[in-house]
C-alpha cells in the first residue's frame, strides 16, 4: 500500500489455473486494466498455464471475451493489442515446466496459484525441481486451510519452496477502498481517537451481508460452509482493522504486526455464542430462490452452513469486554457490508421528565458497499415546544463526494504484489492466530436454523443479540432498527 504509485520492475507473470473462473472474472480482467494505466512492469509476460489443451491464439481469444465482460471498462482495440502481446499459453502437460523455463526471461517471476490447495505441493516442488522458484513470488488465494493444523501444514508446504518474505495471501476485502478508508478514518482524524475504545463503545455489528446464493459453487461450498468462507478472513480482517492501536509507520510490516496482535487477542470463541443456518426456498427481491440444498453438488440432508452470527471479544486493554456481533450469510434479503460502533449510553438522563424516554446510541456506522460511506446518528431535539428526540444524521457518501471510481479490489492487490509490497496481505501468523480463535467450534456439533432465502436469516440471531441492525431496511441508507 504505497503513498504514490510507482511502475513496477520488470517481471513476469505465471497464472497457474488460467482457464478457472477467477482467472476469467478477476485475473485477466485485472491485469489489463492495469496494462491499459501504464501499471503492468515495462517487460514481462503474462502466461496462463493451465490443464485445458489450448494455444495462444485460443487463449487470447478467451482473455479477450473475459475482457470484454468483466473489465468494468470496456474493450479498448489498441489497449487490447498492447496487452495480448504479453499473453501466452501453456497446458499442464508433461514438459511444461522446461517450456516453462525456458519462456520466462525476466529474473523476477510472479506464480499465482488460482488452483486447488490439494494442488500446491506438487506444483511448488515442480518449479523448485525447475529452478523456478528461485526469486519466485507465490501468491495464494483463500482457503488457507480449513483449521488450525490444516493451516499451519500449508504453511509448511509454502515454506519448504518459498520465504514468508515472497508470499502473498490475498484478501480481497483488503483490497476494497472503503476497507482501506478505515484506517484513514482512524489515524487520520484526531476526531476519532480518543473515542475508539471501550471506554465509550458499548458494542460493535460486523455485517457480509449477500443476497447471492451458493449457485454454481456447491461443491466447493460442501467443504467451505460460512465460517471458513467469510469469518475466519473478511470478517476477522475487518474486526482486526477496527480494533488495531496506531501502528508504528505505515506500510511494511508494521500494520500487520498490529494486526496480529488483534487476531491473537480473540477470546476462543464460545459454541454457545454462535448461531448456524442453512438458506431454504424462497424469494430474494422478485426472484425465486431454491434452498442451499437443491444446489448442484450439495448432499439432500447437508449441514453446511450458509449464515452465521456470533459474539465474540478482543481481550485487549483497549477492548476488553466489549461485544462484537459478526454475521454473514448467502441469500439474505439485502447485500450489505457493513461496521457498525455503538457508542455508550450518556451518564444521566436530563431529559426522562419529558417526552424523551430512553435515547437512541450514538452510532457511527461505516458502509463497505454497497452505497460506500461513513454516517454518525445521534440524537435531536425535533423542533416544537415539546421535548421529543428524534435520531439524526451526519452522512458522508463516495459516490456525491469523489467523482473518481476506485480501481477494482483485485487491480489494486496485484498492482501491490508487483510493486512486492505487503501491506495489504495477510501474514502466515495472521491466519493461523485467526483459525485459532475458531477451534473451539469444530469440537461440537451446533445445530443449523433454517431461515428462508430473502430473509434476514434465522431468528434465533435475535435471540443471540436483539440489538442488530436490521438488514430489511430497503434503500440507500439504513436506518435505527
Ligand atoms: C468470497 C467468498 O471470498 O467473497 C464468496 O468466497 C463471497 O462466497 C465473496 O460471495 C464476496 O465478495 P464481495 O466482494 O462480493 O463482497
Amino acid at each position: 500500500m504505497t503513498a504514490a504509485p510507482s511502475p513496477p520492475p520488470p517481471q513476469d507473470i505465471v497464472l497457474v489455473g488460467a482457464s478457472g473462473d477467477l482467472a476469467r472474472r478477476k485475473l485477466l480482467p485485472a491485469l489489463y486494466n492495469l496494462s491499459r494505466e501504464g501499471s503492468l512492469p515495462a517487460q514481462g509476460l503474462i502466461v496462463g498455464l493451465a490443464l485445458e489443451p489450448l494455444g495462444d491464439a485460443a487463449f487470447r481469444e478467451r482473455a479477450r471475451a473475459a475482457v470484454a465482460e468483466f473489465s468494468g471498462t470496456g474493450l479498448d482495440e489498441t489497449a487490447w493489442s498492447a496487452f495480448a502481446e504479453r499473453l501466452r499459453y501453456l497446458p499442464a502437460a508433461v514438459g511444461a515446466y522446461e517450456r516453462l523455463a525456458t519462456m520466462l526471461k525476466q529474473p523476477e517471476r510472479v506464480f499465482y496459484l488460482s488452483v486447488p490447495p490439494s494442488a500446491f505441493a506438487p506444483l511448488l516442488d515442480d518449479l523448485r525441481r525447475h529452478g523456478l522458484a528461485q526469486r519466485a513470488v507465490v501468491v495464494i488465494e483463500k482457503p488457507f486451510g480449513r483449521d488450525l493444523a490444516t493451516a499451519r501444514e500449508l504453511n509448511r508446504t509454502l515454506h519448504r519452496t518459498v520465504p514468508e518474505s515472497r508470499i502473498f495471501r490475498i484478501d480481497h476485502y483488503l483490497g476494497k477502498e472503503t476497507v482501506q478508508n478505515l484506517l484513514v478514518l482512524r489515524f487520520g482524524n484526531t476526531l476519532f481517537q480518543r473515542i475508539w475504545n471501550r471506554d465509550v463503545i458499548d458494542h460493535v455489528q460486523l455485517t457480509v451481508a449477500e443476497e447471492i446464493g451458493v449457485d454454481d459453487r456447491g461443491p466447493l461450498y460442501e467443504e467451505t460452509g460460512a465460517l471458513r468462507d467469510i469469518v475466519q478472513n473478511h470478517l476477522f480482517q475487518l474486526l482486526a482493522l477496527t480494533c488495531i492501536s496506531a501502528p508504528a509507520s505505515f506500510g511494511g510490516e508494521a500494520l500487520r504486526d498490529e494486526k496480529v496482535k488483534v487476531l491473537r487477542a480473540i477470546r476462543p470463541v464460545h459454541p454457545g455464542d454462535v448461531v448456524l443456518g442453512q438458506y431454504t426456498a424462497g424469494r430474494v427481491g422478485s426472484q425465486p430462490m431454491d434452498g442451499y440444498r437443491a444446489v448442484a453438488g450439495v448432499a439432500p440432508g447437508s449441514r453446511t452452513e450458509t449464515y452465521v452470527a456470533m459474539r465474540c471479544y478482543v481481550d485487549t486493554w483497549e477492548w476488553a469486554g466489549v461485544p462484537f456481533y459478526l454475521r454473514t450469510g448467502k441469500a439474505l434479503v439485502t447485500r450489505r457490508t457493513e461496521i457498525v460502533l455503538s457508542f455508550r449510553d450518556v451518564p444521566l438522563h436530563f431529559f426522562r421528565n419529558t417526552d424523551i424516554g430512553s435515547l437512541e446510541h450514538n452510532r457511527l456506522t461505516l458502509r463497505i458497499q454497497p452505497d460506500e460511506g461513513i454516517s454518525l446518528s445521534f440524537s435531536a431535539k425535533r423542533p416544537g415546544p415539546r421535548v421529543v428526540e428524534q435520531p439524526v444524521r451526519m452522512d458522508f457518501s463516495y459516490g456525491t463526494s469523489f467523482t473518481s471510481q476506485p480501481a477494482e479490489a483485485y487491480e489494486r492487490l496485484l498492482h501491490d504484489v508487483l510493486l512486492g509490497d505487503h501491506t495489504l496481505f495477510i501474514r502466515e501468523d495472521e491466519t493461523e492466530a485467526a483459525w485459532t480463535a475458531l477451534e473451539p467450534l469444530w469440537q461440537t456439533d451446533l445445530a443449523v436454523e433454517p431461515y428462508p432465502a430473502g430473509s434476514a436469516g434465522p431468528t434465533a440471531a435475535r435471540a443471540l443479540f436483539p440489538g442488530w441492525h436490521r438488514l430489511e431496511h430497503h434503500g440507500p441508507h439504513p436506518e435505527t432498527p
